[in-house]
């Protein structure tokens, strides 16, 4: 397994926002975190990530405990935050450049890093460009790029696609599709059960554990020739997915081990 998240609780004073959370992920999976506002997804993701202290239980992700070394764990995900988390009077790379610094990616392969991330969320040609003047579907593209650029062998994303309009969200999730489809583990939260079929149509595996209802697909397995792919560009204008996003998500994918 991944991930094991193992009866995880946190207690604000009274109030109780996690209660004995329990679940697995295996390697390559996408996984949806599924509750409505207030469940606790937020609570759960941020003891995984080691940004809130768990009142009890544990969370272990490829052979590492949270609470005994979380910096082992920080380096083998990548985390896309609720609310975006970026600087809004620097441009797209200057954002990337100053996360990639702060999460230690190597000074000689750290431009072409934000290279590869730029072009996988179809913002290449927006770079320059300040972030305050991007659309809200933009912006949260490139908290995603923050996310992939330790290239984490686990993707966390907490309501990536919230108040995006349906093209900006169709971009986010085919992106993430395809990010998974190439062995990427996914751990997503959602309100929606919509989103998480749309990386598994196939039928869902339920469990309710603790007091969030998690729901498990499995990881989808579309042939390349059956999948209908369309994304929005950085234009606004409705497109099949580019060669090259696409190539450069295989890549990523391929060139984990040797970079990492
Ligand atoms: N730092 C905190 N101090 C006190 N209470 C908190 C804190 N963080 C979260 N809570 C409470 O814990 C509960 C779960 O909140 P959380 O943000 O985890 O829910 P969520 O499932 O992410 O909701 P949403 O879908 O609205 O994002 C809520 O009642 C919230 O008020
Ligand atoms: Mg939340």
């Amino acid at each position: 397994m991944l991930v094991e998240v193992k009866d995880l609780t946190k207690r604000f004073g009274k109030l109780t926002a996690a209660n004995g959370v329990h679940f697995s992920i295996p390697a390559g999976e996408a996984f949806g975190l599924l509750g409505p506002n207030g469940a606790g997804k937020t609570t759960t993701v941020s003891m995984m990530c080691g940004l809130v202290v768990p009142s009890g239980g544990d969370v272990v992700i490829d052979g590492h405990s949270i609470l005994r070394d979380p910096m082992a764990v920080r380096r083998v995900i990548g985390v896309v935050p609720q609310d975006v988390a970026l600087y809004p009077t620097l441009s797209a790379r200057e954002n990337l450049t100053f996360f990639a610094r702060m999460q230690d990616v190597p000074a000689n392969i750290l431009a072409s890093r934000v290279d590869a991330v730029l072009d996988i969320v179809q913002l290449a040609d927006r770079q320059k460009d300040r972030v305050e003047t991007y659309s809200g579907g933009m912006k949260r593209r490139i908290n995603i790029a923050v996310g992939l650029l330790n290239q984490p062998k686990l993707l966390i994303l907490d309501e990536p696609t919230v108040g995006v309009d349906p093209q900006s969200r169709n971009s986010i999730l085919e992106t993430l599709k395809e990010l998974n489809r190439q062995g990427m583990t996914l751990l997503y939260t959602s309100h929606y059960m919509e989103e998480v079929e749309f990386f598994a149509p196939t039928s869902p595996s339920s469990t309710m554990a603790g007091s969030l209802q998690t729901a498990r697909r499995k990881t989808c397995d579309f042939r390349p020739a059956t999948r209908t792919l369309s994304v929005c560009s950085s234009s606004g204008k409705l497109t099949t997915p580019s060669a090259t996003a696409l190539r450069r998500c295989r890549e990523w994918i391929l060139s984990n081990s040797a970079t990492r």
